[in-house]
């Protein structure tokens, strides 16, 4: 018997091994593109491919699938269909087919112009759009990044994701929601502004939003921009001045919520003026909201942070606020905002929202 075994691995030569391993490779990152982390594949088996992970995070997280009820099909019969002419295409790949792994960030130090000039052959459209023309975009992304003051890193933010997010295959497009100068900076309040904002044009029909700071840097083309059916952190792991910040408890940077979960829980708080404590009030409503939060393992889930110099002021009220996240969250957020748009930029790279808001009347109307 202990004969005829070892003749039957004597059959299979190293490189059928080889080739077997990679199969097996490809076939659970597949799964993890999908969002789908399956109680099949057992935690030490995702660990030992995945290298040298120490975190796997969320491995409770086995429900997630990618929604595609966001992408119904249309039949070729329906009047959909031939209005936007789209049954002649077909649709584009889950997982497109020049996606690699780690990718260097790249730096840019000179002027818009030349930032433009430089990406004339994407065929950006106006306001930062953009869709695949050879097949039918599978998501429909929009990026919404909370800004001021930051244009050197904003240029380094666009050189790098226009092409990436390009080579996913995605339709995109990408928003500024900029402050007045003289306003305290509210992150949450602007990441509500950009989702109601994006959505007003009949004909951008984004289903799945990046809340996206504009110094964060994706470092590997296998994070995928897309919503899957929970929630996801995407920038699990930032690499911040040589050293890597991670952390389940934390759901700040970059994370991608579908329409219909941003609704559910009533988008972010508005209350949040100054540094922190917006991202973790958010954290607070999505698990409050029996919704899971998931994210990519160590060795894709990476980004680079832009170096800057903070100027904003450390909000001491946070911790007040987020002792009553779960009592306010019905009252305060999407449902209640108010804000004045002063105006709307359409650049060549990007869109431009500018806003304005009054802190102490959204303090005492809701809180
Ligand atoms: C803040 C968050 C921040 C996190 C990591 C927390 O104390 O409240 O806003 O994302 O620290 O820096």
């Amino acid at each position: 018997m202990i004969k005829k075994s070892l003749l039957f691995l004597g059959n299979f030569s190293f490189s059928k091994i080889i080739l077997a391993f990679l199969s097996l490779n490809l076939f659970i990152f597949l799964l993890y593109v999908n969002g789908i982390e399956s109680n099949s594949l057992n935690i030490s088996l995702k660990y030992f491919l995945f290298s040298n992970e120490t975190i796997v995070p969320n491995s409770n997280n086995s429900k997630e699938n990618l929604d595609n009820s966001t992408f119904p099909t249309v039949s070729k019969n329906s009047n959909l269909s031939k209005e936007y002419g789209i049954y002649n295409k077909t649709l584009c790949p889950m997982i497109p087919a020049k996606l690699h792994g780690r990718i260097p960030v790249k730096y840019f130090n000179g002027t818009f112009i030349e930032l433009e000039n430089s990406l004339s052959n994407l065929s950006i459209e106006k306001g930062g759009l953009w869709s695949p023309k050879e097949c039918k975009p599978r998501y429909k992304v929009a990026l919404i990044i909370p800004y001021r003051n930051r244009e050197n890193i904003l240029k380094i933010f666009l050189k790098n994701l226009h092409p990436f997010l390009q080579k996913q295959q995605i339709e995109y497009g990408i928003y500024l929601i900029e402050p007045l100068q003289n306003l305290t900076f509210n992150r949450g309040l602007l990441m509500n502004i950009g989702f109601i904002e994006s959505l007003k044009k009949t004909n951008q029909k984004w289903e799945c939003f990046m809340f996206h700071d504009v110094d964060l840097i994706p470092e590997d083309e296998r994070i995928i921009y897309s919503c899957p059916e929970q929630p996801r952190h995407l920038s699990a792991f930032v690499t911040k001045f040589n050293t890597i910040v991670s952390g389940e408890a934390l759901f700040g940077g970059v994370s991608a919520l579908t329409k219909d979960q941003m609704k559910k829980v009533n988008g972010y708080s508005n209350l949040y003026f100054g540094w922190g404590g917006e991202d973790d009030d958010f954290r607070y409503r999505i698990l409050q909201n029996n919704f899971k939060i998931t994210r990519y393992p160590l060795e894709i889930g990476r980004y680079l942070m832009i170096r800057h110099t903070s100027d904003q002021k450390i909000n001491s009220e946070r911790f007040n606020l987020l002792k009553k996240t779960v009592e306010r969250m019905k009252t305060d957020g999407l449902n209640s905002i108010e804000y004045k748009l002063n105006d709307m930029i359409i650049g060549k790279l990007f869109t431009k929202v500018i806003v304005s808001y009054d802190e102490n009347y959204l303090l005492k109307k809701i809180y």
